[in-house]
C-alpha cells in the first residue's frame, strides 16, 4: 500500500508521537513516519522514535539567530527525508509565517483545549480556573495565527470535582491519543485518493 511520508515535530514526552507510531504500524494506515525532529536534546519522544526504528534529528533553535532561520533548517531536514505531511505533537515553538505558508494544507497540530477556548499554554489550569465543566482537545490545520487554523476534530471530557491540572491533562491526553491518529488517517487517505 502507498503511504504518505510523515514528519513529526516534538519537544518532550512524545505520547502523541507514540500514538501515531502505534497507529502507523497497521498495514492499512495511509501514513508512514519517516522522521521525528526535536528541538530539545533530551525529549523522551526521541527515544520512542529510535525504539520504533524511525530516523530522528535534534535541531536546537538556540543555534539560529532568527526564528525563520531555524524553521528553514527544520524544512531542509524534512525535505531531505521526503516528509509530505507534518504533524506537530507537543512541539513547543511558534513557527514562522514562512514555515506555515510553506506547509499550508500539510501541517497539523494537536492542542489540549476545545479551541477557540484556551489558546497557548497551561490550558488545563486555565480551564479549571475559569470553572469550565468540560474540557478537551482539538486537531487543527496550522495557520499563521497561533492555535487558530481550521478545526478537523475535537474530543470532549468532563471536568470532575477535585480535578487538578494533572488529572484533567491525563483525561484529555487519552482523547488526544485517539483523535490524532484518526484525523491523520483521514487526511492521508483523502490525499492519496486525490492523487489517483
Ligand atoms: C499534548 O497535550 C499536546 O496537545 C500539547 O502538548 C502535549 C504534548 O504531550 N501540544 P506529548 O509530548 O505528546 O506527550
Amino acid at each position: 500500500m502507498t503511504k504518505i511520508p510523515l514528519a513529526v515535530l516534538i519537544s518532550g514526552n512524545g505520547s502523541n508521537l507514540q500514538a501515531l507510531i502505534d497507529a502507523s504500524a497497521a498495514a492499512d494506515f495511509p501514513a508512514q513516519i519517516v522522521l521525528v525532529i526535536s528541538n530539545q536534546p533530551d525529549a523522551y519522544g526521541l527515544t520512542r522514535a529510535k525504539e520504533a526504528g524511525i530516523p530522528t534529528a535534534f535541531i536546537s533553535h538556540k543555534d539560529f539567530i532568527t526564528r525563520e532561520a531555524f524553521d528553514r533548517a527544520l524544512s531542509d531536514m524534512i525535505e531531505a527525508y521526503g516528509g509530505e505531511i507534518i504533524c506537530l505533537a507537543g512541539f513547543m515553538r511558534v513557527l514562522s509565517e514562512w514555515f506555515v505558508k510553506r506547509y499550508e494544507g500539510r501541517l497539523l497540530n494537536i492542542h489540549p483545549s476545545l479551541l477557540p477556548k484556551f489558546k497557548g499554554v497551561d490550558t488545563h489550569a486555565r480551564a479549571l480556573e475559569a470553572g469550565e465543566t468540560e474540557a478537551g482537545c482539538t486537531v487543527h490545520w496550522v495557520a499563521t495565527e497561533v492555535d487558530s487554523g481550521d478545526i478537523l476534530a475535537q474530543a470532549r471530557v468532563p471536568v470532575l470535582a477535585g480535578d487538578t491540572a494533572q488529572t484533567l491533562a491525563a483525561r484529555v491526553l487519552k482523547e488526544e491519543h485517539r483523535i490524532y491518529p484518526e484525523v491523520l488517517k483521514q487526511v492521508c487517505a483523502d490525499r492519496l485518493a486525490n492523487r489517483q
